[in-house]
């Protein structure tokens, strides 16, 4: 499946184009261990993200997520099978190699938004910059901080910011190397419900209008139904991976009760509209 159907660049892509997947995991296990006793935490995750999808993983606590997240991130390795990132192997890289992949190709947005508390927004967003020593870094941090809509806060200190703008600075740090893609991790978790619907505006902008990958993930329903896609885990396994019908735009409609929302998630995208399937 092909996600640019919103995006700019989807007027450019023509059928004929094979689109890019940015992320290809063949079969890939993680066995943590720990003394005598195993903990299998992955048990043959096949998956492919292609360029300019937005998804969500969500799953049961202990289901796998963050371990899922760690290896897309390149944070670790899995135990067996292969991952491809953007075309390149990465699942047998030594750890330099793994740092300079992650460094230019992924961003990362935490749900403690993991800012520095004595440091400006601009000068945040210049820290990958500097680290991976490239040049123009004002200039491109204030053109990140912009995308977020922060243009006017660049000298403002974390705590002279709401939390939705200290997780837009965060959204704009793994912006500003332009990397292959977001990986965001709960990244309204600590959000009130306003913050969290600019947040996911700024996704969704990002998503739509520049085309960005990003894959989060979330245990709440009503954001996982702002993206394209779902991903289910549950016992380090793949147990649903469906297209959204109609993604939300946020900030459009409005949360229903838990009810609904739980009922319509389960309905249309974990189960097909089957409620045999669930209990
Ligand atoms: N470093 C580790 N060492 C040993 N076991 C681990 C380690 N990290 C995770 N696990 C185990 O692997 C399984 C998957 O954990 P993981 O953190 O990926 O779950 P999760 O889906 O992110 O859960 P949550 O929603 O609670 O964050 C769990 O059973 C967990 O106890
Ligand atoms: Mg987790």
């Amino acid at each position: 499946m092909f996600w640019r159907k919103n995006g700019h660049k989807s007027e450019t892509a023509t059928a004929e184009q094979s689109p890019q997947a940015v992320i290809d995991v063949r079969d890939i296990a993680k066995v943590y261990k720990m003394g005598d006793i195993e903990v299998h935490a992955l048990r043959g995750v096949v998956m492919k993200v292609y360029e300019g999808e937005f998804l969500s993983i969500m799953g049961p606590s202990g289901s796998g997520k963050s371990t899922l997240m760690n290896i897309l991130g390149c944070l670790d390795q899995p135990t067996s099978g292969e991952y491809y990132l953007d075309g390149e192997a990465v699942s047998k890289l030594s750890e330099s190699d793994l740092a300079r992949v992650r460094n230019k190709k992924i961003g990362f947005v935490f749900q403690s938004f993991n800012l520095l508390k004595r440091t400006s927004a601009l000068r945040q967003v210049e820290l990958p910059l500097i680290y991976g020593g490239e040049g123009g870094r004002s200039k491109r941090a204030k053109a990140a901080l912009e995308a977020v809509g922060l243009g006017n806060r660049l000298d403002h200190l974390p705590s002279e910011l709401s939390g939705g703008q200290q997780q837009r600075v965060a959204i704009a740090r793994a912006l500003v190397n332009e990397p292959a893609m977001i990986l965001a991790d709960e990244p309204t978790g600590n959000l009130d419900s306003r913050s969290g619907t600019e947040v996911m505006q700024i996704f969704q902008r990002l998503n739509r209008e520049q085309g960005i990958t990003v894959v989060f993930v979330t245990h709440d329903p009503w954001i996982a139904r702002h993206t394209n896609r779902i991903v289910m885990l549950r016992d380090g396994k793949i147990i649903t991976d469906r297209p959204v019908p109609h993604p939300l735009v946020a900030g459009e409609a409005e949360r229903p009760s838990e009810a609904d929302e739980m009922e319509s998630i389960f309905k249309e995208t974990y189960y097909g509209g089957d409620k045999q399937e669930y209990n």
